[in-house]
């Protein structure tokens, strides 16, 4: 009886010293035992992580601190001062381990994305470099891009002529085009739209970030639980069997690179790139990082970020446009007056301030990563002065900040002008706007996915009028959920001007 009710205190003692906050602890909701606050969130939000944590955060402050399962110190910052200071904090730039995230990268810790310290800094800065050298970012892709455009318009032209209502369905149309850009720049090749072993991996992409649970997801569970228990494995939602046919279709890729064994001057992709640097380190430095598991990994990475991101942006401004007819047709009127009969290009892109508002104005309603990736406090830091204990989960909510009132006037309004100086023939670049994030974590597709979202959705505008159907709602602006957001798949009225 003695020994059950100190048993019992002793219990009892070690879980509340288990969830007690460090001093100096951002301040917020508390959870429960062992789950911390995970059960909790629904209740703010049913639906949406993002909105939940800034709903938290009109509550508890701009930096709210809590804790998920049993240890793991939770940090939503949720304003712009607390954003930057964040993003900008080295201290903060870390990646949390987590098991969902690693199964698709052979269960190591591999790639660029989810990984940290020196490995991330030698990875990221290799692929960027070079990712520019191959064309990122410059105009010498540009022709590719447009080549894919005009695909795409004859896609859509076809599908609209073979309706008698002219009704198309965009879900999932531009995922093939985004994709073909990416893949030129890795492996130098490009698919057919139709290619029925291509759809199947874009379908398994977006299966996994459609799926994704980002709380859940970062739950730090032990490597054996894992292994050994399914429920776990399905609870937290690693879904290695989406990602092994993505792995072995790129280890193909790889391959058949190999056997072509580029001399130096011809290496024409990262793949090529990437097998040069391997064998050069690898006659010199035996510990080297340059390995093929890392090279499929970042691959991996550079899909998972950049197609169903920049396929998304796409197709939510397409969806503001068809709710916002007026919108459409000024941007229609502005992209007439300066490419004449010619699809808009990117030496056109600084005279084109209306279009280039609205490109923002679609990116400020509708973020498509609106909490970050989650980011890790490698060692004890501050942040707005609070105390951001090392091994915090630090996650960024650039939803909250691109819709706080406090620096947009009704931000729930889609109001390309408020980009706009009073004569509109200006951008003026907020310093609340950040859709890339900020610091030595930011996008390192920015310069890749800003040209692509700005050639695809113009070209579709000045090519396309886009109608809501008759007698049906408008196409809806709320995201399907996931680790980004995508639009829900649309029908809208597509007609060619002339
Ligand atoms: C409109 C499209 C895109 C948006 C809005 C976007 C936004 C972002 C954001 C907000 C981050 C997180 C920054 C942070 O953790 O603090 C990020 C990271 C990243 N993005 Fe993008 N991105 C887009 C397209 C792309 C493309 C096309 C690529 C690649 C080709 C790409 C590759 C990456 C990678 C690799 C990271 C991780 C960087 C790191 O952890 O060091 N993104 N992106
Ligand atoms: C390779 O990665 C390890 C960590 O996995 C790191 O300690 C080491 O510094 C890296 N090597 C180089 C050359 O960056
Ligand atoms: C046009 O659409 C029809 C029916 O949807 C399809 O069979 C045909 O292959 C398409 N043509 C092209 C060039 O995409």
């Amino acid at each position: 009886m003695i020994f059950e009710l100190c048993a019992t205190i002793l219990l009892i003692g070690f879980i509340l010293k288990m969830t007690k906050r460090p001093h100096n602890f951002p301040p917020g909701p508390r959870g429960l035992p062992l789950v911390g606050y995970l059960p909790f969130f629904s209740s703010w939000d049913p639906q949406y992580p993002h909105k939940a944590m800034k709903k938290i955060s009109e509550v508890y402050g701009p930096v709210v601190g809590l804790y998920v399962g049993p240890s793991r110190p939770v940090i939503s910052v949720c304003s712009h001062e607390a954003m930057k200071e964040a993003m900008l904090n080295d201290d903060l730039n870390g990646r949390p381990d987590s098991a969902v995230m690693m199964a698709r990268t052979f269960g190591e810790k591999l790639g660029i994305m989810f990984v940290m310290g020196q490995f991330w800094q030698e990875q990221r800065q290799f692929t960027m470099r070079h990712l520019r050298d191959l064309g990122f970012g410059k105009t010498s892709i540009e022709d590719q891009m447009m080549g894919e455009v005009g695909d795409l318009i004859k896609d859509i032209e076809n599908k609209s002529q073979s309706d008698p209502e002219r009704i198309v369905d965009l879900k999932g149309i531009f995922q093939v085009s985004v994709i073909n850009i990416l893949w030129a720049l890795v492996a130098g090749e490009r698919f057919q739209r139709h290619d029925s072993k291509f759809q199947d991996l874009l379908r398994a992409n977006e299966l996994f970030f459609r799926t994704g649970k980002i709380f859940r997801g970062s739950m730090p569970v032990p490597a054996f639980l894992l292994k050994r228990f399914r429920f776990i494995r399905e609870f937290i939602g690693v879904k290695a069997e989406l990602i092994e046919p993505i792995q072995k279709f790129i280890k193909e890729t790889i391959e058949d690179h190999q056997q072509r064994n580029p001399s130096d001057d011809e290496a024409g992709d990262f793949i090529d790139v990437y097998l040069k640097e391997m064998k050069k380190q690898k006659d010199e430095n035996p510990s080297t990082n340059f390995t093929e598991k890392q090279l499929i990994s970042t691959i991996i990475d550079l899909f998972g970020a950049g197609a169903e991101s920049t396929s998304g942006s796409i197709g939510f401004a397409i969806i503001h446009l068809v709710r916002d007819q007026q919108v459409q047709q000024k941007m229609q009127m502005e992209l007439d007056q300066v490419c004449g009969e010619f699809f808009p290009t990117i030496n056109h892109r600084s005279s084109l301030p209306y279009t280039e508002s609205v490109l923002m104005e679609a990116q400020r309603c509708s973020t498509i990563a609106p909490l970050t990736p989650p980011h890790y406090a490698i060692k004890d830091t501050k942040l707005l002065g609070y105390t951001i204990p090392q091994g915090s989960l630090v996650s960024l909510n650039l939803h909250a900040v691109f819709q706080d009132s406090k620096y947009w006037k009704d931000p729930e309004v889609f109001r390309p002008e408020r980009h706009l100086n009073d004569d509109g023939s200006k951008v003026i670049k907020s310093d609340h706007f950040y859709p890339f994030g900020l610091g030595k974590r930011m996008c390192l597709g920015e310069s890749l996915a800003k040209n692509t979202y700005f050639l695809f959705t113009a070209a579709l505008i000045k090519k396309f009028r886009f109608e809501p159907v008759p007698n049906e709602p408008l196409p809806s602006l709320d995201p399907t959920n996931g680790f980004t957001l995508g639009y829900q798949g649309f029908k809208v009225v597509v007609t060619p001007r002339s």
